[in-house]
This record gives structure tokens, sequence and C-alpha cells, in this order.
């Protein structure tokens, strides 16, 4: 299995001292400074595309605001859109059954999506959906400031690397993207139709557990 750090630009949206949203009462916050309740009330009544006259719900993610790794998916599909939390469906359950492999509970980690509102029918999100939506990922990942970030499918691998590679081809390996450490692999929905990928899966989130265990948090080591 391969273990190497692949190094990467830099996540610069996510890293920069700028935030790349105003944010009340923050005008230039440092990583960890705004919480997720800040934000989550940034977004409340977010009219930024044309989902927002087709969700339920906006899900805005949930999960340790302290978290060591943070999970990223594509967008909410229907429970998600009806229940407002992220993989509460068939897909969360898949994900539930994973976590194992890194040696992590629901409840250790946070869970968000590039996009916090679902497109209807589940089709793709599409590219301006993406670039209205993603302020409110940078400064989640901002606020949370995770030291895994687990990609999960085309999406999220592409926003988080910046790349237009695919999760075929950049899985496999963990990436250095300055600050985090970046585990892009399939979405776990994915393996309903290729049950082949679902080791390969397992494999990736083994990886993340291995460098979790060489890497103790700072005040432990
Ligand atoms: N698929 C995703 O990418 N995110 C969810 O929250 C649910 C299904």
């Amino acid at each position: 299995m391969a273990r190497t750090v692949r190094e990467r630009p830099s996540l610069a949206d996510a890293e920069g001292n700028m935030s790349v949203m105003e944010i009340p009462g923050h005008p230039h916050p440092k990583p960890g400074e705004v919480s997720l309740e800040e934000l989550a009330a940034l977004i409340q009544d977010c009219r930024k595309c044309a989902l927002c006259d087709t969700r339920n719900t906006i899900v805005f993610g949930e999960g340790n605001p302290h978290a060591r790794v943070m999970f990223i998916g594509e967008a909410p599909g229907r429970n998600e859109d009806l229940g407002g939390k992220p993989f509460i469906g068939a897909a969360g359950h898949q994900l539930d059954a994973l976590l194992s492999c890194a040696g992590l509970t629901r409840e250790e980690i946070f869970i968000a999506n590039v996009l916090k509102c679902r497109p209807p029918s589940n089709r793709n999100p599409r590219y301006e959906e993406i670039q209205a939506c993603s302020p409110y990922l940078r400064e989640q990942v901002r606020s949370i400031w995770p030291d895994v970030i687990v990609c999960l499918g085309n999406f999220a691998s592409q926003w988080v690397l910046k790349t237009e590679q695919g999760v075929t081809t950049l899985r496999g390996q963990l990436y250095q993207q300055g600050h985090f450490v970046v585990c892009p692999t399939f979405h776990p929905a994915a393996t309903i139709y290729h049950r082949d990928w679902q080791p390969l899966l397992e494999e990736d989130l083994t990886r993340v557990g291995e460098w979790l265990k060489q890497n103790p948090p700072k005040e432990q080591a």
C-alpha cells in the first residue's frame, strides 16, 4: 500500500488569513475563529443559486466542530433534503460501515457537502452552483481546521485538490495540501454500482487510520 504523502499547492482560499465571506463581527477571521453556529446562521436563508427554489432543507453538515477528520461529500440526496442532515440515506449507511476502517466514529468526524442543497433528481452539481456554495464550504473548513480531509467522489476531490483529474486517478494516496492531509476516494454510493471499488475505498480509509495513528494530535505527541 502506497504511504506517500504527495505535496500539493496549498489550499489558498482555505488557508490564507483573508476570509472569503463577509462574516459579521469577524473582519479578518483566522482559522478556527468563526464558529459553525455563526456560519449556519449565515447560510440559513441562502438564495445564491437556483437550488433554493427546489430544496426542502439546507443541509449545512454535522459533527464534531473540532474534528481531526472532515469528510466532504457531493450534495444532499432525497433523505438528506428532507431530514436536514448529511449522509442519512443509503450512502450514509455505507459511510458508517466504512468509518471503522479508519478507526473513526460518526461522533468524531464532521461531514459536509460541496453543495448544501439537493440538485433536482440528484443530478450532478453545476459549475455555477459549486461557485455559489464554495464560500460556505471554505469557511467550514477554516472553522473546523481539520488535520485530514476525506473527499468522497469526484466533486469533493476536485474541489479540494483544485484539479480536473478524476477520483479514479487521484485515489490510492494521501496529498499534502498546505495544512491539510487530503484523501481523495470514491463516493460510498458509487460502490453500489461498482462493487469492486469497495475494497479500494476500505484501503483508502485504512490509510487515513494509519496516518492518524502515526500523527497523534499535537498535545498528545
Ligand atoms: N451523498 C452525498 O454526497 N451527500 C449526502 O449528504 C448524501 C448523499
